[in-house]
Order: structure tokens, then C-alpha cells, then sequence
């Protein structure tokens, strides 16, 4: 089972001014899909807390995945994606191509995310966008191809190239 931690990045959300549905929505469809949910954390939009607990969570918790969701847009309080390029070792470029070109074909919006995700030592780490829609979109593209990109990372899959 991989493990996963999830980073709601809300300044509302984390003053309790606004109940979270996209945390839950992300702990409810992961949990179909077989992960494991070690730990979710509500945060404010502040670049140095969020990089923090994204770098405590990956190694305390020793997590396969870290879905962070919000803060990926223009508002002057954005800063979830400068936050994941302060932790990460390796960008990962593809992933957040892939969710743009997927959600271009539902709604023109999808291009004002910047979300980025990357490697930080065994975690991969991916921004979703903060509302429920767009989680559940950007879910759908990326989670058929999350296993192997998880496996390979913790060296466990098949070689890739001899199938
Ligand atoms: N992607 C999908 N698939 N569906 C959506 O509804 N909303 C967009 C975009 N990505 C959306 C989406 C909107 S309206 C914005 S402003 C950006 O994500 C950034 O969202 P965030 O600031 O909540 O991270």
C-alpha cells in the first residue's frame, strides 16, 4: 500500500473560516484506489510554512505520495508551487502537463494553474488546485499512471524498457 499525505493550502481553511471539502475529497478517492492516507494537514497560503511541513511530512512519514491541493493560481497569496520547488530534488514536468492538457479539454481555466510536482528523495510530491472540481479532475488524469511512477521510485518495478 503507498502511503500518502495530504496539504490543503488555505488561509481560510486553516483559521477554520471555511470547512475543507477538497482534503476530503482527495483522502475519499485515494482511499478507493487502494492508498493509504498517513496524514492531512490544513495550512495557511505562507510560502516557508508550507515548504516545512512538506519537507517534515516526506521524511517522518517516509511517503510515496504528497498531494498538496490549492494555492496553485495568481492570487497574491499563491505560493504552493514555489513552496514544492524549495523541497523537491528532481522535477517531475510531465505530471503537470498531462493534468493541464486533460483539464484544457473540460474547462479554459486549467491553464491559470501553475501547479508543479517533483521528487523529493522516496516522495513524489504533486499540486492539485484547490477546489473540489478540479481535484477530482486532475485525479482522474494522473492516477492511472501513479503506481509505476511509484513503484519505480521505491524500486520495486519491472524494468520498463524490456516490456
Ligand atoms: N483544473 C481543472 N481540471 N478543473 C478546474 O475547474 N480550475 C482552474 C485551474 N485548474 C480548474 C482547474 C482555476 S479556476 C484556477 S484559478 C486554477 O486551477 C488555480 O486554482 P487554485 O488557485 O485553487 O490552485
Amino acid at each position: 500500500m503507498f502511503k500518502v499525505g495530504i496539504i490543503v493550502a488555505s488561509d481560510k481553511g486553516a483559521k477554520g473560516e471555511r470547512t475543507d471539502e477538497s482534503g476530503k475529497l482527495i483522502e475519499e478517492i485515494m482511499t478507493e484506489n487502494g492508498y493509504k492516507i498517513e496524514k492531512t494537514a490544513i495550512l495557511p497560503d505562507e510560502r516557508e510554512i508550507l515548504a516545512q511541513a512538506m519537507r517534515e511530512m516526506c521524511d517522518q512519514l517516509k511517503l510515496d505520495l504528497l498531494l498538496t491541493s490549492g494555492g496553485t493560481g495568481f492570487s497574491p497569496r499563491d505560493w504552493t508551487p514555489e513552496a514544492t520547488l524549495d523541497v523537491i530534488d528532481r522535477l517531475v514536468p510531465g505530471i503537470p502537463e498531462a493534468m493541464r492538457a486533460y483539464s484544457l479539454k473540460i474547462t479554459p481555466m486549467a491553464m491559470l494553474s501553475r501547479a508543479v510536482a517533483g521528487i523529493r528523495k522516496q516522495t513524489l510530491i504533486i499540486n492539485l488546485p484547490g477546489s473540489p472540481k478540479a481535484v477530482k479532475e486532475n485525479l482522474d488524469c494522473i492516477l492511472p499512471a501513479l503506481p509505476h511512477g511509484l513503484e519505480v521510485l521505491r524500486g520495486t518495478a519491472g524494468d520498463c524498457a524490456r516490456k
